[in-house]
């Protein structure tokens, strides 16, 4: 039988990065190889990433993305190119003209260019120091501190926006941190709750860069992977909000996460060093609200803390 999804034409933009290295490879699963394009701004994908078609652009630079669609005709295209948190507070022009630049030129291609679906991922840094940490709402204060969180508010807004405006089909989840083995972390504030793990492995011994009673939303890559293609999946009319959906999986403090770790690796101890990345996770919400994505289009996480470490220690070792 011929899946109708298979003539579907993808890209994804920011396909090496620690999200987009694994998209690929799942949609190719399911669209096939040569249907989905691989699209980064320097390093050529590797392994897994080069069995299909792959090119090297930079997002912000608009006549060589047009020539890109113009190629390739995509009628659905996952951005995920950007400065992350930590990255951006040391370059704030820089976290703005990519974050943004790259966003409008996705967007008004993609109207231009009869793009049928577009999807951009939020972030918990669109929330701020006086919105509510606990369990925080679906619709609540946005007023980040953080230039990364800034640009994600901006880019809700403009998802809005093309979907009001020019019935451009863009969904938009607020991913929390994501925890992964296979690609390391591109600067985020969340990037601890990775290295614990290739640490306690390696060395035996993890310095945290915030304390340890630190609490935030977290993910286990493969349900942030399904969670993206079945929001994108989802019929039409069950995409009730059009900013970005609120989306978890669980929270932990940093010291949960020690100890957790600490059950799986035997002699393992750490330490609390507290950065800049501090005051970055302070103004985050310790908790998230996500009964909009459960009713509107049945989100359902699989992985708690226990199941994901056991996961990533098997796959790291
Ligand atoms: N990883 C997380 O925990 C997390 C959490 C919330 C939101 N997000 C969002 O998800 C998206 C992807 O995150 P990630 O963790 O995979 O990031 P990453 O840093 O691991 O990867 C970013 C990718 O974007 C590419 N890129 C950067 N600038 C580009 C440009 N100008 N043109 C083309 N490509 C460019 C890089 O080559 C890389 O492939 C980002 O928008 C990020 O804000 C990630």
């Amino acid at each position: 039988m011929t899946n109708p999804m298979s003539e579907k034409k993808i890209v994804v933009i920011g396909a090496t990065g620690q999200i987009g290295s694994e998209l690929v490879v799942e949609l190719r699963k399911k669209h096939g190889d040569q249907q989905v394009v691989a699209v980064s701004s320097r390093s050529v994908p590797k392994g897994e990433l080069a069995n299909g078609p792959h090119e090297t652009v930079d997002a912000t630079d608009r006549d060589a993305l047009k020539s890109l669609f113009e190629r390739h005709c995509p009628d659905t295209v996952y951005h995920l190119a950007g400065l992350l948190s930590a990255t951006g507070e040391k370059d704030p022009a820089r976290a703005w003209a990519v974050n943004i630049g790259s966003l409008t030129n996705v967007l008004d291609l993609s109207r231009d260019l009869g793009v049928r679906q577009v999807f951009w991922p939020s972030s918990i840094a669109a929330f701020g120091p006086t919105t509510p940490r606990d369990n925080t709402p679906q619709n609540t204060v946005l007023a980040p501190t953080t230039m990364y969180g800034v640009t994600k508010v901006t880019g809700e807004l403009l998802c809005q926006y093309y979907w009001v405006k020019y019935g451009l089909d863009v969904r938009s989840l607020r991913y929390p941190g994501l925890i992964s083995y296979k690609t390391p972390p591109g600067g985020g504030t969340t990037d601890y709750a990775v290295a614990v793990y290739f640490e306690a492995i390696r060395n035996g011994n993890y310095d945290f860069f915030v304390g340890p009673d630190t609490v935030l939303p977290m993910m286990y890559m493969p349900d942030a992977i399904r969670a993206t293609i079945e929001l994108m999946e989802a019929p039409a009319e069950k995409i009730k909000v059009r900013t970005s959906y609120n989306l978890t999986a669980m929270s932990f403090s940093a010291e949960e996460l020690a100890k957790t770790v600490a059950d799986h690796v035997s002699g393992f101890s750490c330490s609390y060093s507290p950065d800049f990345r501090q005051q970055i996770a302070d103004s985050w919400p310790r908790s998230i609200d996500d009964s909009a994505a459960r009713k509107d289009w049945g989100w359902k996480h699989e992985y708690d803390l226990e199941r994901m470490t056991a996961e990533m220690i098997k796959n790291i070792k």
